[in-house]
């Protein structure tokens, strides 16, 4: 696990196939992470997620979470970036960010999204935020031990 403290601000992702993303990707996959955030649809929970998916491709999916008057069809935000990545062709990821209003710690995903993710892979990061863009990164792997699979 990592822990870093920065000042987020918006930079192109420039990393081209390295594991280890650069500072700079990093800053701005959380960047994008908070701004997708703002669309959050939760009249419910009033709880915002924002994510925000690095393809091995180096391309950005977003995801918000949304709610529903059935509440049990809400969809969170990782599983909304990650069906909008499949959706379009992309399969292989190398990060996503995960952004929320919490402060006073790292946003971390909920077991149908670990899950999720972990149907891509389990090598994979993932960068648990705060609202002040300071983060912890774990894998797929750590987040979901012992996963179940067909
Ligand atoms: N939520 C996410 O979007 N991602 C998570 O990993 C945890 C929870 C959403 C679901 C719901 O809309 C709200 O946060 C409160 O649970």
């Amino acid at each position: 696990m990592d822990q870093v403290k920065f000042n987020v601000e918006a930079m192109h992702i420039k990393d081209h196939g390295s594991r280890q993303l650069s500072q700079e990707t990093v800053q701005k996959l959380i960047s994008q992470s908070q701004e997708v955030k703002e669309q959050a649809y939760c009249p419910y929970s009033k709880f915002r997620v924002g994510a925000a998916l690095l393809t091995r491709e180096n391309r950005v999916f977003t995801g918000c979470n949304v709610e529903n008057a059935c509440y049990n069809l809400g969809l969170c935000a990782e599983r909304n970036a990650i069906s909008k990545a499949v959706s379009e062709g992309y399969r292989h990821f190398k990060a996503i960010a995960i952004a929320s209003d919490v402060d006073d710690q790292f946003i971390s995903p909920c077991g149908g999204c670990r899950q999720f993710m972990r149907e891509f892979g389990p090598n994979w990061d993932v960068y648990l935020s705060k609202p002040d863009g300071s983060y912890r990164k774990m894998t797929v792997d750590e987040l979901l031990p012992g996963p179940f699979s067909l």
